[in-house]
């Protein structure tokens, strides 16, 4: 099948590339590389187009016009919710007029179906709902989770007028590797790029917040199997259903990392950051009984596998 994977160079959406890629689809990507990596595709580059254009341009047409996807999957978004709390206009800019954009090129170029990254975590807001169906108050706190939900809003208008189908996945924290252990987000990349650089690791608060970390291979194989699905549900939450507080990430990676390289690192509590949710961890019950998924991969097992693509990197 020929789809287009928007933000197909970013972290998750280059896992989705290589997972699409293995079970036999064209791929074409579409990202500004504005916050994704060339090398993050690297290694199938001569098997997938890759289009650098930004879902806001007018460019993005012309796109569509050669490629002539059936499916899109949209991961090309901004993720930064500090930034979106300081410039929310900013945010709404690429994740709301960007994806407007991109389902009008859909409904032009006759897309038969979008698959949609989407957050539970940041839609759900500071719910008491744990863990968080997908039937939970779309309660955002932040500017990026009240643009992602809004787009939640369009795919099912442009469904009701223009019979475009889609899936909206909703993501609890992903993490592994390629990951940006600089970036913002992420704290399983930068505990362990921290470790691996020999500095200490900041806890915001006293660490007993609470998050749903899922490692980025089920996610990926979330997305494949969302493709075929028949299913009367449009949205998912993609998770494990378990919640991790903070102190006891940081214990399991400064373990496992010192196990694996043998650097040690320490941590240290900061201020709280104010307005933090404190809980989250979503219900995976609807992903597994109309998808058919689960989460395959440890906490232990994904650190391990975070740490040691870290370090493969170290060596280059
Ligand atoms: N990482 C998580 O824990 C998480 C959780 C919930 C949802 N999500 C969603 O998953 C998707 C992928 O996130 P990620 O963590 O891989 O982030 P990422 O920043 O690595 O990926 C986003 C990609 O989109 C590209 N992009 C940004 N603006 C663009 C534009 N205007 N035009 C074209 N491309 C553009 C970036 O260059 C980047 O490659 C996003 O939609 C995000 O909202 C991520």
């Amino acid at each position: 099948m020929k789809i287009l994977v928007t933000g197909g160079s970013g972290f998750i959406g280059s896992h989705v590339v290589d997972k699409l890629l293995e079970a036999g689809h064209n791929i074409a990507v579409v990202d500004d590389l504005s916050n994704g990596r060339p090398e993050n595709l690297e290694h199938i580059k001569d098997k997938i187009t890759i289009h650098k254009v930004s879902i806001r341009s007018e460019e993005l047409d012309s796109v569509f016009e050669k490629e002539k996807p059936e499916v899109v999957y949209h991961l090309a978004a901004h993720i930064d919710v500090r930034k979106s709390v300081e410039d929310p206009e900013y945010d709404a800019n690429i994740n709301v007029l960007g994806s407007i954009n991109m389902m009008q090129c859909a409904k032009k170029h006759g897309v038969k179906k979008i698959i949609y990254s989407s957050t539970g975590g940041a839609i759900y807001g500071d719910t008491k709902n744990i863990p968080s169906p997908e039937t939970e108050s779309p309660d955002a706190i932040c500017p990026y989770g009240v643009s992602k939900y809004c787009v939640e809003r369009y795919l099912y208008l442009y469904k009701y007028l223009h019979k475009i189908d889609y899936t909206v996945l909703r993501y609890a924290n992903v993490y592994g590797p390629r990951q940006d252990p600089l970036g913002e987000a992420g704290v399983v990349a930068i505990f362990i790029g921290n470790t691996l650089q020999g500095k200490d690791c900041r806890i915001n608060g006293d660490g007993k917040q609470t998050r749903d970390y899922v490692f980025v291979g089920d996610v990926a194989r979330a997305n494949l199997m969302a493709l075929t699905a028949k299913t009367e549900h449009n949205i998912f939450n993609i998770a494990t259903g378990k919640e991790t507080d903070v102190n006891e990430l940081f214990s399991s990676i400064s373990t496992q990392v010192e196990k694996l390289s043998g650097k040690k690192t320490k941590s240290f509590h900061a201020q709280a950051i104010p307005g933090e949710v404190l809980r989250s961890c979503l219900d995976v019950t609807r992903a597994k009984q109309d998808l058919g998924w689960t989460p395959q991969v440890s906490i232990q097992e994904g650190i391990k596998k975070t740490a040691e693509f870290f370090m493969e990197q170290q060596k280059k």
